[in-house]
């Protein structure tokens, strides 16, 4: 596959409707592969409308506005940390953009990737208001790219890295996690760094009384749950396991640290006795070592240590702390 070089686009495209070709120049000059472009505009289409849990999102969005609150993910501040400073960093499923804004305040050039509307022209404002960037002769995204398309669209040529917080577990396993995963790697130059955080399974609550359908795997950790509440009926959630990390990336990334944490399930949820709900995740940091199955193989012998966060250690209850 032939890449071009990435480059801001500075233009927001919108890429569920048909594309002029200079939109797609814009694209190609962001770093998509002509390749991938023409698959996601022979497939892209039916992509969006097959993801049917999208208008959920774009309703929790309108409705909540910033249901996970406006601090920045423990999953931003490890990518800040890990990922180099020179080159693209990029969000995939970046929601109402609380970790973009955050970034876009310590990083020049950034990219991100997301389906909802609602989040995406939230984000697009909330990077618009950020101090300094109004300067008369400047435009207001210089450095950032934002597309609006499901991950699995296409691929963002040469980042330097790139990170997700609380989207892998939404991705269905059979029909479109595999493509999203290639996605996420073949953006990310060889020896980049990918900052995934997923819904864990420390996360199951078998008392929750929307809970249905759920599955487990040949040790008893639970795999997939539906919780079936009036806010959020149908909300399908893939629990992450440390090794279920390792084979949704296998033999693209080798795992270089795992991360337990706790935040807040959203601003409003509560238990039934009235206490915050909390969502666990697990924060993967994968060194990407191959882009194609082809590539030289890649086999790890063994897990690191899954460490936790200070959400977790501290007790620190809200998780939503910078
Ligand atoms: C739980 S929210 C998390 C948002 C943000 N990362 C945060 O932590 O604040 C999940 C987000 O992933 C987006 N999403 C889900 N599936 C997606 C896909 N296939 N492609 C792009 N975005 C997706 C949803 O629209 C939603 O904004």
């Amino acid at each position: 596959m032939s890449k071009v070089t990435a480059k801001a686009v500075h233009e927001i495209i919108e890429l569920t409707t048909e594309l002029t070709s200079s939109q797609i120049q814009s694209l190609l000059d962001g770093g998509w592969t002509t390749e991938s472009l023409l698959e996601g505009v022979q497939n892209g289409l039916s992509t969006y409308s097959d993801f049917t849990t999208l208008p959920l999102w774009e309703q929790r969005l309108l409705k909540e506005k910033e249901p996970w609150g406006s601090a920045p993910s423990e999953t931003v501040k490890l990518a800040h940390k890990r990922l180099p400073m020179n080159g693209t960093v990029a969000e995939f499923g970046f929601g109402y953009g609380r970790d973009l804004v955050w970034l876009a305040q310590r990083r020049k050039r950034l990219a991100g990737v997301e389906l909802s509307q609602v989040g995406f022209s939230s984000t697009y404002k909330r990077l618009c208001q950020l101090p300094g960037r109004k300067k008369p002769g400047r435009a207001p995204l210089e450095g950032i790219s934002l597309v609006r398309a499901s991950i699995g669209f296409g691929v963002l040529g040469q980042l330097a890295g790139a990170y997700s917080h609380r989207m892998l577990h939404l991705l269905d396993p059979k029909t479109q996690l595999p493509q999203a995963v290639q996605s996420m790697v073949r953006s990310v130059n060889l020896d980049g760094f990918l900052v995934i955080g997923a819904r864990s399974y420390h996360d199951y609550d078998a008392s929750a009384e929307s809970l249905e359908n759920v599955v487990y795997d040949k040790d008893g950790l639970p795999l997939k749950a539906e919780y079936n509440s009036p806010d959020r009926p149908g909300h399908i959630l893939h629990y992450y396991s440390p090794r279920r990390f390792l084979n949704a990336f296998w033999p693209y990334c080798e795992i270089t640290e795992l991360w337990h944490g706790k935040e807040l399930e959203s601003v409003d949820a509560k238990n039934s006795d009235g206490t915050e709900r909390f969502c666990h995740f697990i924060t993967a940091v994968m060194r990407v070592v191959a882009h194609t199955r082809n590539d030289e193989p890649f086999l790890q012998s063994k897990l690191p240590i899954l460490q936790e966060f200070p959400s977790v250690s501290e007790n620190n209850a809200s998780g939503l702390r910078d």
